[in-house]
């Protein structure tokens, strides 16, 4: 195992009813805040009124800004920043599901950084540069990215057609409230979405060449096969405390470092060719990783990574044979037939999008140099995958 320092600073308040604590978690690092939200998800399921009611209780001053975008605009980045300088605001506070979380990490980013984050962070990558930032806190109601317990933060930039991201231990959230009840409002298609999303973070860790990581991978395996149970068990019945419950603490759990610690490598090519789809055509994340990973799977097995495939086969699925090779195909046909049945369709045409962009998308995914480790993937092998996913 390779040496790594675990360090996740975000306190949870986890469960039904831990929103009352909100005033009392700002007043700790703040008392004039702003409060970022996205449409009107939260007006409509109350959360918004819990909100205001607990902050105000504890005096906090709120300054608000609405209509986060999913996929969210660099634009609203800097209009967060323009609003908290001008008001001297102490803290950023996200009610919302990942874009409105990353837009705030963006946010908090850009008040106190001098120059443009866009530039400089997402666009050149001198993840180093960025020394100071707002604390960020979260109220979560979307399980999916993760965000609530990293430092990611992903944003869209529509005149330049890019989606990046950039990260930073400082932009951890100070403190996240997870309360499934509030995710209760979340639809069939973002719920399907957000379990594949998990699914796929857990797919970018698990999925490395190397023979090491064994109690990484027990850990994952059982992130994986508790999404598996309990995302059906959403989809078709959303109030169902436990099913949310499980799905919300396995999107923190597996995407904030405790999976990857230690481990030689990770993937991540199948995101970044998934932030193409998003940054050309706006579709959601979730959706886009559903198409890609079956045709990813296919793509990179090979001899050197086929045990991965037949863990992943043996310990998720409980599908066993003699050919290695046999049971590696039926695994990734299984995971296909799983997001299917979660009605996230197979193919890039099932959601509009045609072959006239897939240049760009390989050149752009690819701008930095091949991604992947499973296997490197260059220019060549990304519009091959993307073309199978027609
Ligand atoms: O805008 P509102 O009205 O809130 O509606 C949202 C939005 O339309 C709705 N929604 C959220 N909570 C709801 C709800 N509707 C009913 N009831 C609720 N309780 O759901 C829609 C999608 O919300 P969004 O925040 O976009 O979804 P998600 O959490 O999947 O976030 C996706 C974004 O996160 C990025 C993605 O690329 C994408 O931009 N990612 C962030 C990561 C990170 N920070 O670590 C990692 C991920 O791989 C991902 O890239
Ligand atoms: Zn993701």
């Amino acid at each position: 195992m390779k040496n790594f320092i675990y360090d996740v600073p975000t306190r949870v308040l986890f469960g039904d009813g831990q929103v009352s604590n909100v005033g009392k978690e700002v007043k700790k690092h703040a008392s004039k805040i702003l409060l970022l939200y996205g449409k009107n998800s939260i007006k409509k399921n109350g959360l918004y009124d819990e909100v205001i009611k607990f902050l105000t209780e504890e005096n906090i001053e709120i300054i608000e800004l609405s209509g986060v975008d999913p996929n969210p605009r660099i634009e609203t980045v800097r209009e967060g920043a323009d609003l908290c300088r001008k008001h001297n605001l102490e803290l950023v506070l996200a009610v919302g599901g990942g874009s409105t979380i990353d837009c705030a990490k963006g946010i908090a980013a850009q008040t106190k950084y001098h120059g443009d984050i866009w530039k400089d962070l997402c666009v050149d990558k001198k993840f180093n540069l960025l020394t100071e930032a707002l604390p960020v806190a979260s109220i979560l109601t979307l399980a999916a990215t993760g965000s609530e317990m990293n430092g990611n933060s992903v944003l869209s930039n529509s005149k330049e057609n890019l989606k990046l991201g950039f990260n930073s231990y400082i932009l951890r959230p100070v403190f996240s409230i997870l309360d499934p009840t509030y995710t209760f409002s979340v639809n069939k298609y973002q719920t399907a979405a957000g379990a594949v999303d998990i699914m796929s973070h857990l797919f970018e860790q698990y999925f490395s060449p190397d023979k090491k990581g064994y109690l990484q991978s027990r850990i994952m395996e059982g992130l994986l096969k508790t999404v598996i149970h309990y995302a059906p068990i959403a989809y078709e019945n959303p109030t169902n405390y436990d099913a949310r419950a499980n799905i919300m603490w396995a999107s923190s759990l597996s995407l904030n470092g405790l999976t990857s610690a230690g481990k030689e490598s990770t993937d991540w090519a199948t995101h970044q060719m998934e932030h193409e789809l998003s940054a050309k055509y706006d579709i959601t994340h979730g959706v886009g990783l559903g198409i890609l990973t079956p045709y990813w799977m296919e793509y990179v097995l090979d001899k050197e990574n086929v045990h991965r495939f037949v863990e992943y086969a043996n310990n998720v699925w409980g599908i066993f044979g003699d050919d290695d090779f046999q049971v590696a195909k039926k695994v990734i046909t299984k995971t296909r037939e799983f997001f299917n049945s979660l009605d996230i369709p197979s193919t890039l045409t099932d959601i509009g999008i045609d072959s006239s962009k897939f240049e760009d998308m390989a050149t752009s995914a690819t701008r930095l140099g091949p991604i992947g480790t499973m296997k490197k993937l260059e220019y060549k092998d990304v519009l091959e995958i993307l073309t199978m996913a027609l």
